[in-house]
């Protein structure tokens, strides 16, 4: 099947590298025009190393090699006024917004709740909750007043889906993108505008692949390599695989995007290789 969001225009946080990225390219393979943006720089508390301008570069060139348009800019979700401007031009030379992807967002380090320092707790709610309000909020009074349905999709994480220690911070603004994504599904059905969240497990991104997080998982050695932790992201996983792919992320960001999914709302989509049950 092709075209399956043929003439609709996503907008899509984070989209330099990883999850976001994959959500752009296969977007645009199936007829989508893509509204981009990512901060594109070193963040507080992001633990992995930073997305740059020229990992944005190669998004656009990925998108434009499917035939695809694509306006890009560098912002950051948690300046409102910032991502809104991106998002007006955006739609001044693609002519609407269709499917929201709100992508963006940081692991934080690894802390006992008490130990959490005060500045990392607030770039990870700031970031992975208040950022991903901002990413839909401004798209939202676009889509009502095309008046003919949308998508939001919240991209939230196994983590909010059960609990690990270690990362309060995360974990709580993950389970609150849910309340969001409730609140704006309640709101916005009167629209046809649906709401679901995503929430994949592990994925091997640069959020996951970095020496940061794999100290997580061997705080015994001083330089843990992917080798030293490979079996225990397999561990996490109900099905025998260490991560899902950010293609895997992206065909069920799709899928919900899609007129297939055309009566999902509200929903809590686990991409997770059943790790939430586990
Ligand atoms: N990788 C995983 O294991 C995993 C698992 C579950 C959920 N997630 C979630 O998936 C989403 C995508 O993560 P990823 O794995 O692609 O990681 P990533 O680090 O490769 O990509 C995240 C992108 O978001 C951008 N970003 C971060 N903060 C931003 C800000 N304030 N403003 C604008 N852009 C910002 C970064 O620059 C980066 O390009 C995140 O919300 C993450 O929490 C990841």
């Amino acid at each position: 099947m092709s075209g399956r969001v043929e003439g609709k225009v996503a907008f899509i946080s984070g989209a330099a590298r990883g999850q976001g990225r994959a959500h752009a390219v296969r977007l645009a393979q199936e007829g989508a025009n893509i509204i981009a943006f990512d901060a594109c720089e070193p963040l507080e508390a992001q633990g992995a190393p930073p997305a740059s301008e020229a990992d944005l570069a190669e998004t656009v060139a990925l998108v434009e090699k499917e035939d695809r348009r694509i306006v890009a800019a560098k912002a950051d979700v948690r300046d409102y006024e910032g991502v809104a401007k991106l998002l007006a031009n955006g739609v001044d030379q693609l002519g609407r917004v269709d499917i929201v992807a709100a992508n963006a967002g940081i692991q934080g380090y690894a802390a006992d709740a008490a130990d959490i320092r005060e500045e990392d707790w607030r770039a990870v709610l700031d970031t992975n909750l208040t950022g991903v309000w901002n990413t839909a909020r401004a798209a939202i009074p676009y889509m009502i007043e095309q008046g003919d349905g949308g998508a939001i999709l919240l991209v939230s994480s196994s983590l909010a889906l059960k609990a690990a220690s270690r990362f309060a911070g995360y974990t709580a603004a993950k389970h609150g993108v849910i309340g969001l994504m409730r609140s704006l599904a309640v709101e916005l059905a009167q629209h046809m505008i649906r709401v679901n969240s995503i929430h994949p497990t592990t994925v091997p991104t640069p959020l996951l692949l970095n020496e940061n997080n794999w100290r997580i998982f061997r705080p015994d050695l001083e330089h843990p390599t992917l080798d030293d932790v490979i079996h225990l992201y397999r561990g996490l996983n109900l099905l025998p695989v260490p991560w899902v792919e950010s293609e895997d992320v992206a065909n069920a960001l799709l899928f919900l995007a899609s007129d297939e999914a055309r009566y999902i709302t509200g929903v809590t989509f686990p991409v997770d290789a059943g790790m939430s049950i586990k």
